[in-house]
C-alpha cells in the first residue's frame, strides 16, 4: 500500500480517465425524434450556457427543490454524519463542489477521501483540486466517465470504514423507475457491503405547486428547455425557436413533471440529413423530473438491494434526503 501523504493539494489528486462515450448528440437526436413519441435527451441541456441557465432555475421564487434541499442539509447534516459514521469514503455522481457536498464534506467526522465522478473532464479537474485545497486531509479521486453506464471504481489508497454514494438535487428524479432502479443497483454494487446511498428526492406535493416550478413567470425554465434546440441548431438542425413553446405538465398517471417543447405550427425540420416533421400543437418530451412518496421510494431502493435507513425532510415534506443502506442478505 501507497503511504498517504497529507500535503501538497496535487498530490492528493488522482484523475482517471474512462473516456465516457459522449455519444452523438446529432444521432440521439434523431433517434429521439424518430420515435412515435418524440424525444431529446435530458443530458443535453448542460452546455455552458444551459448550465447558468439551471444555476438560474435555482435562484427563482418558484423553484423549490434546490433551497429546500438545502435548507435541510443546513439542519440535518449532523444526523447524516452520525449515519454515515467516522473515515468514511464518499462518492459523489455529478462533480460538485456544491453547497451541499460541501456541507456534508464539512460535517462529516474524518473522512478519508472523496471520489468524484463526472462526465466533463474539465469540471471534475477543477472540483477535484478545489475540494484538496479545501480538505487537506483528504485523498481526491476523480473518475471522468457517464455514471448512467455500469463502473469500477478505483481503490482509495487509504482505507476507510464504508463507502458512502452522495447523489443530490433530486436528479434520481430524471430516470424512469426501470432506470432508476437499475441505477440503484449499480450504486450498491459500486459502494460494496456495509455501503450506503444518500439521496435527495422531490416528494409529490399540491400540482400548482410543482407546475408553477417548471412553468416560471420569468421564463428562464422555457429559455433552459429551449436551450436544447439552439445547441441542435449548432450542429446542423434548422429549429426556429420562435415556433415552440415551453410546457411543463405534471402527469399525475406517472408521478412526473415532463418538460415539452410544442411546436406552434405544421412544420417541418431537418436534423442532419434527416427531416423531421411536426404537426400544430404535437409536443417533444426534453425531461422527466420524477416526485415520489416515501413508501413508493423505498420500494424502489428495496428493489435494488437497499434498505431505507433514515430520511429527513423540510416541515412542510417537499424534499427528502434519505440514507441507504446496502441490505446485507443481498449484498
Ligand atoms: C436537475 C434534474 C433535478 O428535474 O428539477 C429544473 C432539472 N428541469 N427545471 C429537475 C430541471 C427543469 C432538475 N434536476
Amino acid at each position: 500500500m501507497i503511504a498517504f501523504d497529507p500535503k501538497g493539494a496535487e498530490e492528493r489528486v488522482r484523475i482517471v480517465d474512462l473516456h465516457p462515450d459522449l455519444g452523438d448528440l446529432r444521432e440521439e437526436a434523431r433517434e429521439g425524434l424518430q420515435r412515435p413519441q418524440k424525444a431529446l435527451p435530458c443530458k443535453y441541456f448542460y452546455d455552458a450556457l444551459g448550465a447558468r441557465l439551471f444555476e438560474a432555475i435555482t435562484e427563482l421564487p418558484e423553484y423549490y427543490p434546490t433551497r429546500t434541499e438545502l435548507g435541510i442539509m443546513s439542519g440535518k447534516v449532523d444526523e447524516m454524519a452520525s449515519a454515515i459514521g467516522s473515515h468514511a469514503t464518499l462518492v459523489e455522481f455529478g462533480s460538485g463542489v456544491g453547497l451541499k457536498t460541501q456541507k456534508l464534506l464539512d460535517a462529516l467526522i474524518d473522512p478519508t477521501g472523496v471520489v468524484l465522478i463526472d462526465i466533463s473532464r474539465a469540471a471534475l479537474e477543477a472540483s477535484a483540486y478545489q475540494l484538496a485545497d479545501r480538505y487537506d486531509e483528504m485523498e481526491v479521486i476523480a473518475v471522468c466517465a457517464d455514471y448512467t453506464q455500469p463502473l469500477r471504481l478505483p481503490r482509495p489508497h487509504r482505507p476507510s470504514a464504508r463507502t458512502v454514494a452522495y447523489f443530490p438535487g433530486s436528479t434520481i428524479g430524471n430516470f424512469t423507475h426501470d432506470e432508476a432502479v437499475s441505477f440503484l443497483r449499480r450504486v450498491a454494487d459500486l459502494v460494496g457491503r456495509g455501503g450506503g446511498l444518500l439521496v435527495g428526492i422531490d416528494r409529490k406535493k399540491d400540482t400548482a405547486i410543482i407546475e408553477d416550478a417548471y412553468n416560471d413567470a420569468l421564463g428562464v425554465t422555457a429559455a433552459f428547455n429551449l436551450n436544447i434546440l439552439r445547441r441542435l441548431n449548432e450542429i446542423g438542425a434548422d429549429f426556429d425557436l420562435g415556433a415552440f413553446c415551453h410546457h411543463a405538465p405534471y402527469v399525475p398517471s406517472e408521478g412526473r413533471i415532463e418538460m415539452r417543447l410544442v411546436s406552434n405550427v405544421e412544420q417541418s425540420v431537418r436534423v442532419g440529413n434527416a427531416t423531421v416533421m411536426l404537426s400544430e400543437g404535437e409536443h417533444i418530451v426534453t425531461e422527466h423530473s420524477h416526485k415520489y412518496d416515501l413508501p413508493q421510494f423505498e420500494a424502489m431502493a428495496r428493489e435494488a438491494g437497499f434498505r431505507l435507513a433514515r430520511h429527513w425532510s423540510d416541515e412542510r415534506d417537499w424534499f427528502s434526503v434519505c440514507f441507504l443502506e446496502v441490505d446485507d442478505a443481498e449484498a
